[in-house]
């Protein structure tokens, strides 16, 4: 997968040198590409920014660097992604939807956000998807940037060892919060290990992780609880 992301804060991205997603780009999994929006400007200040119109507080970016940028970065198969905190909720199931894709490009805005002409103009030519983390205010897309790249990257095929424990953690295929999760020592600090993990009996210790992810859910995140699948529900699940 390609991945190309536009911001004047190149420097943010440096993280995703490291860990995992590290590993994918050196392993040739993930071509990504961090490029500085001040490139595409074309006076002696490096101008990203400008007053509203209509008034206000606050600068927005314009939409003739932004464009020069993406007429250079965007090819007519990319999916474009701007992360804004009045676009749509970034889930597990946006990261599965993107990781399908054969290029990425981010666009990162700062200040009150990029010019609205820029998204509707993309929109004309590639698929353009605003993204939001989560009903709080960031400073810019670049943290939004590092969390849909590294969600994205760990599941092309390759990039995580095992893959398994994709299936298995909080948000994936069963829409519920993962189940504890314990290591040694057996007894810690007067704490111990619940005994069916030290058991051996896998049946048991399947059981008791379900009903451990169902009450975590239900008790933490009762809006996952409401939209799972009742089909998905075993018997035992419903006594619960
Ligand atoms: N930019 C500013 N706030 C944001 C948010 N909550 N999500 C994505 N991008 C943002």
């Amino acid at each position: 997968m390609r991945v190309d992301v536009v911001s004047i804060f190149p420097e943010y991205l440096a993280a995703l040198d490291l860990s995992l997603v590290g590993k994918a780009r050196t392993a040739g999994l993930l071509d990504l590409r961090v490029h500085d929006l001040r490139a595409w400007t074309d006076d002696r200040h490096r101008t990203v920014d400008d007053t509203p119109f209509g008034g206000g507080a606050g600068m927005v970016m314009r939409p003739d660097v932004w464009g020069r940028a993406l007429d250079d970065v965007l090819d007519d198969g990319a999916h474009l992604v701007v992360p804004s905190p009045a676009g749509e909720v970034f889930t597990q199931r946006t990261a599965e939807r993107l990781a399908g894709e054969e290029h990425l490009v981010v666009a990162c805005g700062r200040y009150e956000g990029i010019d609205a002409r820029v998204a509707e103009h993309y929109a004309g030519r590639v698929r353009v998807t605003e993204l939001s983390l989560g009903d709080y205010v960031l400073n810019g897309g670049e943290v939004a940037a590092l969390v849909v790249v590294e969600a994205v990257a760990r599941l092309l095929p390759g990039v995580v060892g095992n893959p398994a424990s994709l299936v298995e953690e909080s948000h994936g295929a069963a829409g519920l919060l993962e189940y504890p999760v314990y290591t040694k020592p057996a007894e810690w600090a007067g704490h111990a290990v619940p005994d069916v993990l030290l058991s051996g009996h896998h049946a048991r210790i399947e059981r008791w992780r379900r009903d451990r992810a169902l009450e975590r859910t239900a008790e933490r995140r009762p809006d996952l609880v409401a939209a799972l699948d009742p089909a998905a529900l075993d018997r035992h699940d419903v006594a619960l």
